[in-house]
């Protein structure tokens, strides 16, 4: 992301970040795409510019953070197509979470043959939605 960006964006204030933290953070916006880079010693970003519906991987995931442009904005990120396709890339036992707690989009997660639970969400939300894979 571009540096001037970032600084505007003034994260590393509004979180109170420390200095490490300010330094991984900064790390973070470096990475460039296509490419792996090591973050930490536990830690790499693989930063993949692609169309979510037309990723695919050999290798399967743990976790998908679903963090799109709410169903109102973007609705052709909440279709069954795309939970399909997420459901495939996650390996057994792996999880979907998003802020989003809409009852359409959970029938939607379900449909696809998600176990779809309620969680409290975090300040100023009072639901968000876990989908695990069976
Ligand atoms: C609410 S923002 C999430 C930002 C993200 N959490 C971050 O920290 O960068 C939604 C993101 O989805 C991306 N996006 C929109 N359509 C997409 C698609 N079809 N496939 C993959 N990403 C998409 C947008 O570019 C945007 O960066």
């Amino acid at each position: 992301m571009d540096n001037n960006v970032v600084q505007q964006l003034n994260y590393t204030d509004e979180l109170s970040l420390k200095d490490k933290e300010i330094e991984l953070f900064g790390q973070l916006h470096k990475v460039e795409w296509e490419s792996y880079q090591q973050i930490t010693k536990n830690f790499t970003l693989n930063k993949l510019k692609v169309e979510l519906g037309k990723f695919n991987s050999i290798e399967k995931f743990d976790i998908v953070y679903f963090d799109a442009f709410g169903p109102r904005i973007q609705p052709e990120m909440w279709t069954l197509s795309i939970f399909e396709a997420i459901y495939n890339l996650l390996s057994q036992d792996g999880i979907l979470v998003t802020y989003c707690a809409k009852g359409s989009v959970k029938r939607a997660l379900k449909e696809v043959g998600f176990k779809v639970e309620s969680l409290p969400g975090p300040p100023g939300k009072r639901e968000m939605t876990r989908a695990v894979k069976l």
